[in-house]
């Protein structure tokens, strides 16, 4: 299982060092929560295509960025994100109308595409978009902030996932990827990496946690280990 930071806890005036330090570390994907404000319940606003375009202009082309959008209108809006220079754009199945057109535009621009669920939301909302979807997020928070608790009750549709993609992969179909976010540590992460989780975000347990951030990933990575 591979970890990517959400950089949403850290210090922003000292980001270009923590994400310097991630990437010392090893990890070559970083997680960009968009907020507008006004989707998320918190009405939280964090930050938008300058400061991932500048993220992009520090860490290279090498790094993959993903960017988790949790705005209204990731329909109107993503091409400011293609431009920024993300990889891929991961929008919520909640937020948008028409999720094929929205694959359709970044199909043509060649960004990436993942679905994010909330954990209300049953895994058939994104089932029938799979073979079309780079990778599939299964949100264990609602979404908002960092640092929650961990929601172990989303195993099932986890789980319900791991066998469709695997049965698309076993047609000759696309290997979508499956990527989980929120209340990841080193305590649950070995728990995660069973159910199937190819890739996992990691913001406070990474960040914020007591050790640096090459400890606190080689604590996690030990716990994979296990
Ligand atoms: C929350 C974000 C997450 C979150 C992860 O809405 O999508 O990426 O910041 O942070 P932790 O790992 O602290 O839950
Ligand atoms: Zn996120």
């Amino acid at each position: 299982m591979e970890i990517t930071p959400s950089i949403l806890t850290a210090d922003f005036c000292r980001l270009g060092e923590t994400i310097d330090a991630a990437i010392d570390s090893g990890i070559g994907w970083l997680h960009m929560d968009v907020m507008d404000g006004n989707w998320v319940v918190n009405r939280t606003i964090t930050f938008g295509p300058a400061l991932i375009k500048s993220v992009r202009e520090r860490v290279g082309p090498e790094v993959f960025i993903d960017c988790h959008l949790m705005i209204t209108n990731a329909e109107e809006t993503w091409e400011q994100y293609a431009d920024a220079g993300v990889d891929m754009v991961i929008a919520h199945i909640e937020a948008v109308d028409d999720f094929t057109k929205l694959i359709r535009s970044l199909n043509t621009v060649g960004v990436q595409v993942g679905c994010v669920l909330n954990p209300d939301t049953p895994a058939e909302e994104i089932i029938p978009l799979l073979q079309d979807l780079d990778l599939v997020l299964v949100m264990s928070i609602v979404p908002g902030k960092g640092g929650q608790q961990f929601m172990p009750e989303v195993e099932g549709k986890v789980r319900e996932f791991r066998t469709a993609i695997d049965a698309q992969i076993a047609t000759g179909g696309r290997a979508t990827k499956l990527m989980i976010d929120g209340g990841v540590k080193d305590h649950n992460a070995a728990m995660i990496a069973e159910w199937g989780i190819d890739i996992a975000v990691v913001g406070s347990g990474l960040i914020n946690d007591s050790g640096s951030i090459k400890e606190n990933l080689e604590s996690i990575t030990k716990s994979l280990e296990m």
